[in-house]
């Protein structure tokens, strides 16, 4: 899926957060963005899933314009063709480890059932959490739970995939592994990859490097 980000512009009150910020991303690229804490990574991140709103420009997503779309259609949009990897996990502490990561799926309808738990199994085995399908969230590590999250942004074979310091909660052996997972899997199933990353070794492997800073987003 192609993305297209045009002069975007989000400020709180009379305080910028980022201004005129211009990128694209090809179908199927992968494209990291580094930058400082608190220039507003995770805000361009939640704009280029219309899960934020900005002030000024536009996101694209494959033509769409989603700043003229409500929020049921962004909802939908983001069902089917977005995977997301929030900053902060977001696993849902009622549902055990399998419903977490099925969930994406369970909100896609007429679904073949069996499949489906075939793929949560899959995606557990990926990113080397297998056998932990029946915990519940609080019986986990923060770096499990992390890779649960992941699981779950995979899980539905997104077009588009946006991770948000996917990486950041793990030790080096298990952060490659995981990193595998997540570029492997976009790249066979030709999805562009969004990484928001701290990690030196994970923005290496990207197509492009931008950096987002105070003046604006740099290559
Ligand atoms: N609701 C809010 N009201 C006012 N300011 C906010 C709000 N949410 C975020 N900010 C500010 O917006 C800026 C960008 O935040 P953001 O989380 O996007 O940064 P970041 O680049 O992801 O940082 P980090 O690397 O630490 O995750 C920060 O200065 C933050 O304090
Ligand atoms: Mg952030």
């Amino acid at each position: 899926m192609s993305l297209i980000v045009d002069s975007l512009t989000k400020t709180y009150g009379e305080v910028a957060v980022f201004r005129n910020v211009s990128l694209e991303v090809a179908s199927g690229e992968f494209v990291a963005i580094i930058g400082e804490s608190g220039v507003g990574k995770s805000t361009l991140l939640n704009c280029m899933a219309g899960l934020d709103d900005w002030n000024q420009g536009r996101v694209s997503l494959d033509g769409v314009d989603i700043g003229a779309l409500g929020d049921e259609q962004r909802a939908l949009l983001r069902r089917r063709k977005i995977g997301f990897v929030f900053q902060a996990f977001h696993v849902l502490p009622h549902l055990d480890v399998a419903q977490n990561v099925g969930l994406p799926l369970m909100l896609l309808q007429h679904r073949d059932k069996h499949a489906d738990d075939q793929r949560v199994l899959e995606m557990l085995d990926a990113v080397g959490l297998q056998g932990l399908g029946q915990r519940l969230p609080q019986q986990l590590s923060g770096g499990q739970l992390q890779r649960v999250a992941i699981a779950r942004a995979l899980v539905h074979r997104p077009q588009l995939l946006l991770a948000d310091e996917p990486t950041g909660n793990l030790d080096p052996d298990t952060a490659l592994r995981v990193m595998d997972a997540l570029i492997g899997q976009s790249r066979a199933h030709g999805a562009s990859l969004v990484l928001v990353t701290h990690s030196q070794a994970a923005a290496t492997r990207a197509d492009r490097v931008l950096r987002l800073s105070a003046h604006g987003i740099s290559t």
